[in-house]
């Protein structure tokens, strides 16, 4: 490996590591040599990702993100990061004229007030070293809306804009900020998507997508791009990875 791809002395956070693209990053991260904080709600999940991690030295927490009132006391016990990656997020169909106030806050909760709150946490607390990468998961829906995406491409749209801010505020720092925001990948996100969505509508997805679904490691090489000092120049980007 190009010596600026490796993440040999990156300490780095990875929420949502206990399923889908957050535990194949956190895997591939520390094959990479990164020294990993893993988080999730699954404890038996959270064990499994953190026995798959290459390398000594990585941790993990059980935590509730929703618990926005621990985040304090959450940041001020982790160690100086080099990069944050936000997997942690929750999918939702709604056609919308069935949209309720209880919905729109359950998806921003967790899919835009998490990440804010704990970023803001870790920034406060000294914890986000200069030269830091921080990457934020989004959708390729901001772009390209599908019938009861109103409030999944909401959320996503919202982090967006806030991660471009987040990138202008800490360039001082050299401290970068990106979204990464992929089509369809088979995870258990896409899986519970089958309940609300017909696999005939899956189908006819995948077949508008010439490389048809991703892996959880399409989404991961990128976002070990994106961690390491080979992307050093980029902040503010939303990367799409849509099979085409
Ligand atoms: N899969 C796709 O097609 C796709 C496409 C575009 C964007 N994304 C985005 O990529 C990210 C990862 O998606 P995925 O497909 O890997 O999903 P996934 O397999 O369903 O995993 C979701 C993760 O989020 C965690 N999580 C959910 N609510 C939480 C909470 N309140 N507190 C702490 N952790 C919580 C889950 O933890 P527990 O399981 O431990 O509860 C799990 O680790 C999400 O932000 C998603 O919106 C996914």
């Amino acid at each position: 490996m190009l010596n600026s791809f490796s993440l040999e002395g990156k300490t780095v956070l990875v929420t949502g590591a206990t399923s889908g693209i957050g535990k194949q990053t956190a895997i591939d991260l520390s094959a990479a040599g990164a020294k990993l904080i893993i988080t999730g709600r699954d404890e038996t999940r959270l064990t499994e990702t953190r026995a798959a991690l290459q390398g000594k030295g990585h941790t993990h927490f059980i935590a509730d993100l929703l618990d926005f009132d621990t985040f304090g006391s959450l940041a001020e016990g982790l160690p100086s990061l080099d990069g944050i990656v936000h997997s942690a997020g929750v999918t939702g169909h709604l056609p919308v004229k069935f949209i309720s106030q209880a919905d729109i806050s359950g998806i921003m909760q967790i899919n835009y007030m998490a990440p804010v709150l704990l970023t803001a946490a870790l920034l406060k607390k000294k914890k986000i070293n200069a030269k830091a990468s921080i990457i934020f998961m989004s959708s390729v829906t901001t772009k390209y809306p599908y019938y009861g995406g109103a409030l999944y491409g909401s959320s996503k749209a919202a982090i967006e804009a806030y991660s471009r801010v987040l990138a202008l505020e800490l360039a001082g720092k050299g401290i970068r900020s990106n979204c990464i925001s992929p089509s369809f990948v088979r995870t258990p996100m896409v899986d519970d998507a089958g309940k609300t969505i017909s696999n005939e509508v899956l189908e006819k997805f995948e077949k508008m997508m010439p490389l048809g679904f991703g892996e959880p490691s399409d989404v991961s090489h990128a976002i070990l791009y994106l961690l390491s000092d080979a992307s050093k120049w980029v902040t503010g980007s939303n990367m799409m990875l849509g099979g085409g």
